[in-house]
């Protein structure tokens, strides 16, 4: 199958060969996967035709794609879809795993105990909720274990997701993007499942072109309180890059 050139390069430029190389696609000799072979593989045709489908959609159609969305196991066990929540015109856009039980019952993202704490850190950096601030997820639906408990997505979930984050980002073009935990920080960065969350913080990472910042997840640091400090100093590097702006 040939693909239109243009579509490639877009895909290439909004980082999707990553997504493809984790599911294990047309890796070419350096382990790596052009979007092009991704997209003329047989492996995944359709898969591709979708991604490259979801870059031309306004946000009412985007919304209305990921509330319909089928393209993982994820939508049969859902209640709602969470999208994503605030300013489209948002400089910060705050990026978390993917919604919990009590997000899947109301169809927004962080409104748990997470949340809260989300809440009051975009509060003590003179943020709200909705006001320049857009809050999204790696997945729209919620991964849920045999067992009943939230779960981390898998590769392929996150894959079946990614496109309509990178088409979020690109319709916010944010001033900076951060990272809430690894799960949000390898997905967007393309890096392998094992990266350790301490080696990404405290650096400036790019997505799309666009500064990204990574810190803990809010849920973590209701466990790890002792943590808060060192998110705080990451969301001061994070608000440093709007202030030279
Ligand atoms: N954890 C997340 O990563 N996202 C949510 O929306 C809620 C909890």
């Amino acid at each position: 199958m040939q693909m239109d050139p243009d579509k490639v390069r877009k895909l290439q430029q909004m980082g999707l060969g990553s997504v493809w190389q984790r599911r294990g696609l047309n890796a070419d000799e350096s382990g790596s996967v052009s979007a092009t072979a991704a997209l003329a593989g047989d492996a995944s045709p359709h898969a591709a035709a979708d991604a490259a489908s979801v870059m031309g959609m306004d946000w009412a159609t985007l919304e209305e794609n990921i509330r319909g969305c089928d393209r993982c196991g994820l939508c049969q066990g859902r209640a709602h879809a969470v999208p994503g929540v605030g300013d489209r015109k948002a400089r910060w856009l705050f990026v978390g795993e993917g919604p919990g039980r009590q997000e899947d019952a109301q169809g927004e993202p962080f409104v748990g105990p997470a949340g809260m704490l989300l809440d009051n850190m975009l509060r003590a950096l003179g943020l709200a909720r909705g006001t320049n601030t857009y809050i999204a997820n790696i997945v729209k639906c919620r991964p849920v274990g045999a067992d009943g408990r939230d779960r981390p997505p898998t590769a392929d979930e996150v894959a079946a997701c990614m496109p309509y984050l990178v088409r979020q980002i690109d319709l916010i073009r944010p001033d900076v993007i951060v990272a809430l935990g690894k799960t949000a920080a390898v997905s967007l960065l393309g890096l392998p499942a094992d990266t350790s969350l301490a080696s990404l913080r405290e650096k400036i990472h790019h997505h799309a072109g666009l500064p990204l910042i990574v810190t803990y997840h809010p849920a973590y640091l209701l466990r790890q309180p002792a943590d808060k400090a060192k998110s705080w100093r990451d969301l001061c590097l994070a608000m440093s890059l709007l202030n030279g702006r």
